[in-house]
């Protein structure tokens, strides 16, 4: 049994005041659901401080792909396993676009955090394009190929992949849950054997009023949310959801 995952990516939002709140209304968080927050790097030891004894997890955006050395400006998986993260997220598709990061360079960042002890949450997902184009399968699957050949045959199995198709991320428009069905099922068969254990969430534009159905779907094992979890109580109402 796969236990789900409620993911809040809190993307470059928030100050110190901000982030004092959602950490506060987190505190109060029960639920049956494994949960964790990605917040601005310069505000993950404020946040792993105010919810340590709790069971909410901390996480990061994005990584470096290399180990350590002259990369100014790069944050280490090391680095954030060392102050206790236990997560991060790794190719959101706003990386991809706006940083111009490929399929190679996500499997690399996959890789090193594996090898640091965080947990990767591998994200893939089509262009409106690509759907059009009937191109989702053969991305997703090449997406997945990658860091299979850069990170080990069985990297992905007890790994945890966000499906997030880009036209549904922000957009107030989630794709239905066929449409989400359909992929996720898609990478379950793909991994085989391996992949029994993998959770696979899904993420774009997700709120408490699509959230239960999601996850009452076999292949769907968990959420990642954006701009709704920048909202504490509506984030703790997906939770308790999950
Ligand atoms: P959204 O973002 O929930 O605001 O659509 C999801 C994400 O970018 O992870």
């Amino acid at each position: 049994m796969r236990r789900p995952l409620v993911a809040g990516n809190w993307k470059m939002n928030g100050d110190k005041k901000n982030i004092a709140t959602l950490v506060a209304g987190l505190l109060s968080l029960k639920c049956k659901a494994d949960v964790v927050v990605f917040p601005p790097y310069v505000y993950i030891l404020q946040v792993l401080t105010g919810l340590s004894g709790t069971a909410v997890a901390v996480g990061a955006q994005n990584i470096s792909e290399y180990k350590s050395g002259a990369y100014t400006g790069e944050i280490s998986s090391e680095m954030l396993r060392d102050i206790g993260c236990q997560y991060c997220l790794v190719g959101h598709s706003e990386r991809r676009s706006l940083y111009g990061e490929n399929d190679r360079q996500v499997a690399k960042k996959f890789h090193q955090a594996q090898l640091a002890g965080l947990k990767p949450i591998l994200c893939l997902g089509e262009t409106l394009k690509q759907r059009e184009k009937g191109k989702t399968f053969d991305l997703i699957s090449a997406q997945i190929d990658t860091v299979l050949d850069c990170a080990g045959v069985n990297s992905l199995s007890d790994a945890i992949i966000a499906y997030e198709p880009v036209w549904a991320i922000g957009t107030g428009k989630p794709a239905t849950i066929d449409q989400i069905q359909l992929v996720h099922q898609y990478i379950r068969e793909k991994l085989g054997a391996s992949g029994v254990k993998t959770r696979i969430l899904y993420g774009g534009s997700v709120t408490p009023a699509n959230t239960a159905e999601l996850l009452f779907q076999a292949d769907i094992d968990g959420v990642l949310v954006g701009g709704a979890s920048l909202d504490i109580d509506t984030f703790n109402e997906m939770c308790q959801l999950a």
